[in-house]
């Protein structure tokens, strides 16, 4: 592509994932509970790990799939929600002392240090059941009748022992082992992966008349994505700023944490997120330019600073 175009590009992804980003943020403060309806504390802490930071690189996937297959916006709140109360969910259970033990979370203490544990596990377990009663209820237009409740095992399989609780138990069970690339790569694709790919499966769910080869080249792209996502995120606790990052430098290495830059090194996980990317791209080649935002996410996740 020449270089005008590229910044033509460029400049419309970024419109694009901010337009999605303000939408999620506002959906997202709609559905969770006011923090004066009682139990208050808990409502609280609940909004305190949803609201006000993150990338929500999850529900612009949403978004941005569902509308590379025609699916009407305002069917893509509630699956975009749904991810996103998940993920948040998930890092609030990581940053547990029994976990992974952090302090600092989008640049904020953590929801245990800035409540308790107790609360931040029963935020967590909020969100979680929060994210289900959102797509159980928001109903789902799609030419598909089953559609929403297809959402609604897509995303319990890929949140579960089988996505990515069961990547997060591999990750505890891995702490102080040399995992060989397979091993390390299985990991990453349930605790990350399996999570990425639900967001981009529930998108595609709420677009109507998806053929089974372009679901397969989006599944295709999301699985590639996915992996590389983790990957970046590994390579950013070596390298990152935590001024951008908002999360503490040099965590996994001092809990042992197997990842790719230090099975691999930098510059060959670098490499492997560069080739994930291509093959990203090559999936969406069948897609037309409805799927540039999905182009655009596959870049912003390997190069991203934060
Ligand atoms: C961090 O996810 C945890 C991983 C799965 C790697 P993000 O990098 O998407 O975190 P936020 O949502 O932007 O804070
Ligand atoms: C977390 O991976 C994956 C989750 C399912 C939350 P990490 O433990 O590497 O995520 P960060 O680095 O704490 O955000
Ligand atoms: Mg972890
Ligand atoms: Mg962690
Ligand atoms: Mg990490």
């Amino acid at each position: 592509m020449p270089s005008r175009s590229m910044a033509k590009a460029g400049r419309a992804f970024t419109t694009a994932l901010k337009r999605y980003q303000k939408r999620v943020e506002q959906a997202l403060d709609a559905c969770l509970p006011a923090p004066t309806i009682h139990p208050a504390r808990l409502h609280e802490a609940m909004r305190y790990c949803v609201l006000g930071g993150g990338k929500r690189v999850r529900p612009v996937l949403v978004y941005a799939a569902g509308e590379a297959l025609g699916a009407p916006l305002d069917q893509l709140d509630a699956p975009a929600c749904a991810v996103e109360l998940i993920h948040a969910y998930s890092l609030v259970h990581d940053d547990l002392p029994a976990m992974d033990d952090d302090d600092l979370r989008r640049g904020k203490p953590t929801c245990h240090k800035a409540y308790d544990e107790a609360t931040a596990i029963l935020a967590g377990d909020a969100l979680q059941t929060l994210a289900f009663y959102l797509l159980a209820h928001s109903p789902v237009d799609a030419a598909d009748p089953h559609a929403q409740l297809r959402m609604v095992g897509t995303l319990a399989l890929a949140a579960g022992s089988r996505g990515m609780v069961g990547g997060q138990a591999i990750d505890l069970a891995s702490v102080g082992q040399e995992l060989d690339i397979a091993a390390l790569e299985d990991m990453h694709i349930h605790k990350t992966g399996a999570l990425i790919r639900a967001s981009v499966l529930l998108g595609a769910l709420a677009a109507p008349d998806t053929d089974t080869e372009r679901l397969e080249a989006l599944d295709h792209y999301a699985k590639c994505i996915g992996l590389a996502f983790q990957i970046r995120d590994d390579i950013l606790d070596v390298e990152g700023d935590p001024e951008q990052t908002g999360k503490t430098q040099g965590a996994d290495a001092s809990r042992g944490k197997p990842t790719y830059p230090a099975l691999l090194g930098l510059d060959e996980a670098k490499r492997l997120a560069d080739e994930l990317y291509d093959n990203a791209l090559a999936s969406l080649e069948a897609f037309d330019e409805r799927a540039d935002i999905l182009r655009g996410l596959a870049h912003y996740i390997v190069k991203r600073s934060s």
